[in-house]
């Protein structure tokens, strides 16, 4: 059964559905409108206990989920909704070894997701141009004991990545179709790639840029959540959604001579003719 430890991440519900998501400090207190908890009340109990404040509040004490980290750790910067990073982690294929290098760090809020799913073998090589936002990641991932897995590099990915043979590369910056290049020379033979854009017009000018790449299986995809009301005898959906949070662009890199497997069987006839008036000539 996992007990509530020292400086490690508890979420609190209220019996109004609030969440707040604390640390709790030995010998400290949390003061909230709901009233003030000792900490020392928390720590070594298990998780899923009620605890009271001193105004007689009830607070449900739960473990966070990985999108409750997400959605409430310290923010300087716009981050990537857990729905979106759910399907990063798939499509990019993330998993226990895996070495993946992000841009831009921003606040750390994908970083956690990428780090929790490569961990314990795998590493994260996150980019930051700005020192403000890198010194916030770096601050979020030390204090959900992540630091271990990620590597926190400051520079303007212009200037290219230190790794190279990466198993994914994800680009959360603005005009990412400008360090395709610098992409493609640290991705494997194979590799993923994704990025998050908000606008078509963005998405426009990467996919063009990945043409002229090295990269097949270009996808653009948007992720519509849409909760519903869970009432069994008036089922419907939720009356508001978050419309857009962003678009999402896949590719995978391949060496252009292997580019006959993703040919369909038109491009594979007009590639077998030129080839044959090639050997002609
Ligand atoms: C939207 S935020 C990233 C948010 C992050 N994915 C998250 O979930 O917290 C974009 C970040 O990219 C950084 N950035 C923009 N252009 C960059 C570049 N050329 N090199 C490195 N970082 C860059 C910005 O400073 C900003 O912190």
């Amino acid at each position: 059964m996992a007990r509530i430890k020292a400086h490690e991440p508890v979420l609190l519900l209220t019996e109004d559905r609030k969440r707040y998501l604390i640390r709790p400090k030995p010998g400290g207190v949390w003061y909230s409108h709901q009233g003030h908890l000792k900490y020392d009340d928390l720590i070594g109990r298990p998780f899923g206990q009620v605890v009271t404040t001193h105004l007689g509040r009830k607070l449900l004490a739960l473990q966070p989920t990985t999108a409750d980290l997400i959605q409430h750790i310290k923010r300087a910067t716009q981050i990537v909704y857990p729905k979106d990073a759910a399907h990063l982690v798939m499509q990019l294929d993330l998993w226990n070894g895996k070495r993946v290098i992000e841009a831009g760090s921003g606040s750390g809020g994908l970083t956690l997701a990428f780090a929790r799913a490569v961990m314990p073998s795998g590493r994260v090589y996150s980019y930051e141009a700005r020192p403000e936002h890198q010194r916030l990641a770096q601050r979020n991932i030390e204090q959900l004991g992540l630091k271990d897995y990620v590597e926190f590099k400051l520079r303007d990915i212009a200037e290219g990545f230190d790794e190279n043979d990466v198993d994914a590369v994800f680009l959360d910056v603005r005009e990412a179709a400008a360090f395709i290049p610098q992409v493609q020379a640290a991705l494997s033979e194979g590799g993923m790639f994704a990025s998050l854009q908000p606008t078509a017009n963005q998405v426009s000018e990467l996919t063009a840029a990945l043409q002229k790449g090295d990269f097949v299986e270009i996808r653009v995809e948007e992720i519509l959540l849409r909760a519903w009301k869970p009432v069994p005898g008036r089922l419907r959906p939720a009356d508001r959604m978050i419309a857009h949070t962003g678009f999402l662009i896949f590719a995978r890199k391949l060496n252009p001579e292997h580019r006959f497997f993703w040919m369909d069987k038109r491009e594979r006839r007009r590639a077998a003719e030129f080839a044959s008036r090639e050997s002609e000539k």
